[in-house]
Parts: structure tokens; C-alpha cells; sequence
């Protein structure tokens, strides 16, 4: 076991993580600290290291230096992308990737299958998914009313939020989402919010957006990257207010 000497009560601990690449710093001494059941915001630049972060937390990149700890004393940068999905971290890349021509609650169950069998995936002859769990999921991410629509006839922002939906029947801690809102509807964005909302009171959420209003929306903390390091922390309308933020990135 490693010598773990994490003070703050967090899910993930993020410690002195650098990323180099031929030399070029995408992450640099990288620090922070994300607490269990919380909403969480990234913001910057473009370049600012907001993606390479969820590399290294996903194990998709491994750093040169630092550490992240995933709950108590789990040493993240020991397991690789597949193992970490399945010790509770998931992630939501911009396209969602959902069986199109399958009904949403096919897709909810076939997200929520415990056994990843690929056959009893594609056979369904898994008993084991939990109906109750399910409804309750596309009650959350407001589908309940279209379970038996193909995923294919959704709207953009509908099956954005199917995609959360299967990643939340898998029952993961932390939930990592790259733009979740880009080329949403205003009310499915005022929706998501929400959503997000209801979301982190299980567990943490960690989104990464350039929708300065939904981030303002969501009314948690903010965490301003740049140059692979954190230039700012706190609320969205404290950092409308920070000189360094309107330099690097909110603009003048
Ligand atoms: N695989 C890679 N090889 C070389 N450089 C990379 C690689 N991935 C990212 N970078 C560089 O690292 C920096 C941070 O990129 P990224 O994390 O994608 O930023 P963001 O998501 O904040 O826009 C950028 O300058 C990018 O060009
Ligand atoms: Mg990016």
C-alpha cells in the first residue's frame, strides 16, 4: 500500500500530476481535490488541460509525475482504462454512444447488465437488471415517457441524456462529462442542470463546459485551468470578478 497522506475528505485526490509530451507540459504539477457527492465544474482555455486531465483520472494517459487517489487509498495510475470503470469512475464523451436502433429502455437495461458478457448483451437473456432501478433512471434523466421510442428518434439533447442514464445504471461514484450540453436546446440545457443537480446528491460530477451561463447555472464550484495548472478556484460569479480568469479566458 502506498504511504497515503490525504488530509481532505475527497473521492478523487489529484497530487502534483504532470503530463508531458516531448517535453511539452499538457498538465503541470496538476492539484486538486474533488469531495464525494458533489457537482464540480472545469473551465479554460483551449489547451488548458481540461481533457488530458480526464485521461489520466480514466487511465487512457498515464503521467510522468504525481498521483491521483481514488477514495480512500486507491492509487489510480495502477489500473488500467477498463479497471477503472469498473471500480466507479465513468465517463461521457460529446457523442453519445447508444444502440440507435434499440428502444430506450433496451439500452437503459443493456447499460445496467451486471455480467458485461458480450453474449447476454446481445441476447437479453439476462433476468438479473433491476426494473425498479431503471424506472427510476428514466424518471432522473426525464425519459420515462419515452421508453419505448428507438433511441434513434430522440432529439440531440434527449439522447445526451440517455447516455447519462446508462452510465448511472452502472452504478459508478464519479461521472466525468466533456461538454455535456454543446448544441442542446435552451430548456434541455435549463434541464440538464437540473439534472446535475439531482445527480451529485449520490454522487460526483465533474463537467467540463465552455456554457459560462449553464455553468453558472449549476451554481457550484469552478475550477479554472490554464496551462495544465489550476489558475482559480470558487464560484462562477466570483470568477467573472477575477482579473487572471477575464485575462486567460473569460475575456474582456
Ligand atoms: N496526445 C498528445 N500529444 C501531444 N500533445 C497533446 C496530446 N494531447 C494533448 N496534447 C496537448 O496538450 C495540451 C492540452 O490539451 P487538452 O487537454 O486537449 O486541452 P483542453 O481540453 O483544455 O482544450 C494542448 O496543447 C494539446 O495540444
Ligand atoms: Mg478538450
Amino acid at each position: 500500500m502506498d504511504n497515503i497522506n490525504k488530509s481532505a475528505n475527497s473521492i478523487l485526490y489529484i497530487d502534483g500530476v504532470t503530463v508531458s509530451f516531448d517535453g511539452f507540459k499538457a498538465l503541470n504539477n496538476l492539484s486538486f481535490t474533488v469531495p464525494p457527492k458533489s457537482l464540480q465544474a472545469i473551465v479554460g482555455p483551449n489547451g488548458a488541460g481540461k481533457t488530458t486531465f480526464m485521461d489520466v483520472v480514466t487511465g487512457r494517459t498515464k503521467p510522468s509525475q504525481g498521483r491521483v487517489i481514488f477514495k480512500e487509498n486507491i492509487n489510480l495510475f495502477k489500473y488500467d482504462e477498463s479497471s477503472i470503470v469498473d471500480l466507479g469512475i465513468a465517463r461521457k464523451f460529446q457523442r453519445p454512444s447508444i444502440f440507435p436502433n434499440h428502444t430506450v429502455l433496451q439500452n437503459l437495461e443493456l447499460a445496467s447488465y451486471k455480467n458485461k458478457n458480450i453474449y447476454s448483451t446481445i441476447f437479453f437473456n439476462n433476468k438479473s437488471m433491476d426494473s425498479d432501478l431503471i424506472t427510476k433512471i428514466a424518471v432522473q434523466v426525464n425519459l420515462d415517457s419515452n421508453l419505448y421510442d428507438d433511441a434513434n428518434s430522440l432529439s440531440h439533447g434527449q439522447k445526451q441524456w440517455l447516455e447519462i442514464g446508462m452510465l448511472l445504471s452502472q452504478n459508478c461514484n464519479v461521472l466525468m462529462l466533456d461538454e455535456p450540453v454543446a448544441g442542446m436546446t435552451d430548456e434541455e440545457t435549463e434541464k440538464t442542470s437540473k439534472l446535475f443537480k439531482k445527480i451529485s446528491k449520490d454522487r460526483s460530477l465533474i463537467v467540463i463546459e465552455h456554457d459560462i451561463d449553464f455553468i453558472q447555472s449549476l451554481n457550484c464550484p469552478v475550477t479554472v485551468l490554464h496551462e495544465g495548472a489550476v489558475l482559480a478556484q470558487g464560484n462562477m460569479k466570483e470568477l467573472k470578478k477575477n482579473e487572471s480568469v477575464i485575462e486567460v479566458y473569460l475575456g474582456r
